[in-house]
């Protein structure tokens, strides 16, 4: 069985996890409306990450004989400047996300819950990837500057080809 305190802390980091969801999918609609197709496709196959990170703590949760406690969600932004800003966002999101997930897992060490620390050892590391790779397209977007539109049409069209 899984103690309450571990119970709470774990259905927090699910609204977390489906806030980012909601958060990458508003980035994306804004990404359609700019004409952005390859940016677009790339913040929807993290929006459906997110989910996934989501449904793996809500799955833990079930499989512990704990309790799932969905939360109201925040209302994500819905005006961004440009691919620039939208990239400044994701990476400082991923840091604080980051940052929860840390938290986490000192709650999963002081509640001796070894079980919750397999798992958010799994997190851990993914959270090294998902700033990696934010990171690796807000410092191409940088590099660009405001007005190399042919740079931005050519790394959009590289951001379709991720998988998901
Ligand atoms: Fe679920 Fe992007 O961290």
């Amino acid at each position: 069985m899984i103690s309450k305190k571990m119970q709470d802390a774990i259905n927090f980091q699910i609204n977390a996890e489906i806030y980012s969801s909601y958060l990458y999918l508003s980035m994306s609609a804004f990404a359609v409306n700019a004409n952005l197709k390859g940016f677009a496709h790339w913040l929807k196959v993290q929006s459906g990450e997110e989910t996934k990170h989501a449904m793996k703590l809500y799955d833990y949760l079930l499989d512990r004989g704990g309790k799932v406690e969905l939360a109201p969600l925040k209302q994500p932004p819905v005006h961004f400047q440009n691919m620039l800003d939208i990239f400044e966002q994701t990476y400082e999101h991923e840091k604080k996300v980051t940052g929860l997930i840390n938290k986490l897992y000192e709650t999963a060490l002081k509640e001796n819950d070894y079980p919750a620390q397999v798992l958010l050892q799994w997190f851990i590391n993914e959270q090294v990837e998902e700033e990696a790779s934010a990171r690796e397209i807000l410092e191409k977007l940088q590099l660009l500057g405001e007005k190399a539109t042919g740079s931005l049409l050519y790394l959009d069209k590289e951001l379709k080809k991720r998988e998901g």
